[in-house]
């Protein structure tokens, strides 16, 4: 798959067989976050949890479904893998580099899992919930002072990737000449 396939291709999974992805998938995933850019080149500063265990992937789902007021939902989407990227605790003035790394870090993971048809998506909401959730939070064992920024789901899916109809102008733009 070329890189713009990929990118036009790529689409938030919500659905899994609760199949997990084998070790092989799992690396070039991981590989892909790694090549991901990060600021001033500080990796040392970002951290990744894998997440394959089902008793901790019902918490954080239930953390998340807790947040959101929603017993019934179900933020993980019952998927088997949980990857939550996370960053040492930035200065303030930093804040933007800091997320902004975790979220490149993320859509590098998504992008892969494309190429690869596993599915995946972006995880914002459940993690604000580990962030409010200190049982969770220590049950996640991230090194001292790193904080929860975003977090991917990945999982075998019935769907199929396939390019998609991009609309060239749903983000705003201006041009200066
Ligand atoms: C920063 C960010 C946070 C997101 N958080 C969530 C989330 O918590 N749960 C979820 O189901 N989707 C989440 N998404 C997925 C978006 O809803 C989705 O990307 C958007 O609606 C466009 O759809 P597409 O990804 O299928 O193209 C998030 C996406 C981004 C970029």
């Amino acid at each position: 798959m070329k890189t713009f396939e990929a990118i036009c291709s790529r689409k938030s999974v919500r659905s899994y067989t609760g199949e997990g992805i084998t070790a092989d998938e799992l690396n070039h995933i991981i590989t892909a976050a790694n090549a991901a850019p990060v600021g001033m080149g500080q990796y040392d500063g970002m951290h990744l949890t894998i997440v394959t265990n089902p008793e901790l992937l019902k918490k954080i789902d239930q953390a998340g479904a807790a947040m959101f007021g929603k017993p019934d939902m179900h933020p993980l989407y019952g998927a088997p893998v949980f990857i939550l990227v996370s960053t040492k605790t930035p200065a303030k003035m930093m804040e933007n580099v800091a997320f902004s790394n975790a979220a490149i870090i993320a859509h590098n993971m998504a992008l892969e899992a494309t190429e690869l048809g596993i599915g995946a998506c972006y995880i914002w909401g459940a993690v604000a919930a580990i962030s409010s959730s200190p049982d969770v939070l220590k049950e996640l064992n991230l090194p001292e002072n790193f904080v929860p920024c975003c977090g991917i789901i990945l999982g075998k899916t019935d769907y199929k990737y396939v390019l998609r109809e991009i609309p060239a102008n749903r983000i705003g733009k201006n041009t200066i000449e």
